[in-house]
């Protein structure tokens, strides 16, 4: 087969961001432009905000990343695009970018999953072997999959309530972090020590996965210990939650790996560029001798090479979208 080449869009949350990927694996080009320093002044994102930023950046981002590949439109195959799910507002940006450029160049167009995409990161610098165990950790997700052949996914265990990365998000702004707190707490928490107790979310043996119970936690310890006017050790506390979140992580790693004898192991997710969680992960398989892969940390949060990765065993198959492809903000993972 010739090489292909895919240019993919991602504009789920709040980075507008453009690649050129060369045979489902090859990075030719990646633009993120991030609207990070903007949501932070008001601790979280915005949506309008977001996809109004989307509007203005999006050809830029197109330009830069074509520039940036040395290739012209005519070399790209094919238009990925990330639909599903997300912001409303931000995919639906990157959607209709997309079916324009699709029709005006008259080519093929390519409907991607966010969280499939996540998963495919891992074809960048090392390649997904089948069947893999996914791990996908992010600010919408906690899944737990295995990955049984290029297009098939099998749903082990998922969160029932907030996903890892929200709890993240929502500790470090208890304990006045700025956002995305996620990379805030993992700083605070290699200065502190897990002295904290506290509770271990959905201590069972499903696949399942639930942080409520240990937000609400800390979000009480917090208000009750600020009462009292003691201080809290922000350092520790980080150091005690992270613990204790990736603890419920690797405990459900092992007993899938353990259940289901699988070999290989793949990490996903923005909240898979913590060091902590990666290294905890890759003990786990270590002690199981399963083969064990994360993406470097630039392709763990949100970019659009993954989703040009995930979009190559669609371009092979010729599963394409029409001009009616909408955005939708929640779908699940079993559905690509
Ligand atoms: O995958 P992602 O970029 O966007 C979604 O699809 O949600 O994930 C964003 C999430 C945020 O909650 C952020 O705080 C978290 O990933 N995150 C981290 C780290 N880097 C990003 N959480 C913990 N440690 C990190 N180093
Ligand atoms: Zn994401």
């Amino acid at each position: 087969m010739k090489d292909v080449y895919i240019l993919a869009i991602e504009t789920s949350c709040d980075e507008t961001s453009m690649a050129i990927v060369k045979n489902g694996r090859e990075v030719k080009a990646l633009t993120i432009l991030t609207q990070m320093d903007t949501h932070a002044t008001y601790g979280g994102v915005v949506p309008e905000i977001a996809s109004r930023m989307h509007a203005e950046n999006i050809t830029i981002v197109l330009d830069e990343t074509l520039k940036k590949s040395q290739l012209k439109i005519d070399d790209i195959d094919a238009i990925a695009v990330t639909y599903a799910p997300g912001l409303l507002g931000s995919l639906l940006v990157g959607v209709e970018c997309a079916k324009v450029l699709a029709y005006v160049y008259n080519k093929p167009l390519i409907a991607v999953n966010h969280t499939i995409g996540h998963i495919y990161a891992n074809n960048i610098e090392n390649q997904i072997v089948y069947p893999s165990l996914a791990l996908i950790v992010s600010g919408g997700h906690t899944d737990l999959v295995i990955l049984k052949s290029e297009r098939e996914i099998q749903l082990l265990g998922s969160t029932i309530d907030d996903s890892i990365g929200e709890v993240f998000d929502k500790v470090a702004r208890l304990l006045k972090m700025k956002y995305p707190g996620g990379p805030n707490i993992e700083k605070k928490a290699l200065l502190g020590k897990s002295s904290y107790k506290l509770p271990k979310p959905m201590n069972n043996d499903s696949y399942n996965f639930s942080y409520s119970g240990l937000k609400s936690y800390i979000t009480n310890l917090i208000h009750n210990e600020q009462q009292k006017n003691h201080q809290i050790n922000v350092e520790d506390l980080s150091a005690s939650f992270q613990e204790v979140a990736v603890d419920e992580l690797t405990r459900k790693v092992r007993l899938a790996l353990k259940n289901t004898n699988i070999k290989n192991m793949v990490l996903a997710g923005g909240v898979s560029a913590n060091k902590y969680l990666r290294n905890e992960i890759a003990k786990v398989c270590e002690e199981l001798k399963v083969n064990f892969h994360v993406p470097n940390i630039l392709y763990c949060t949100d970019n659009a090479a993954m989703i040009g990765c995930a979009a190559y065993p669609l371009y092979k198959a010729q599963i394409f979208a029409d001009f009616n492809l909408n955005a939708k903000s929640n779908e699940s993972i079993i559905r690509n």
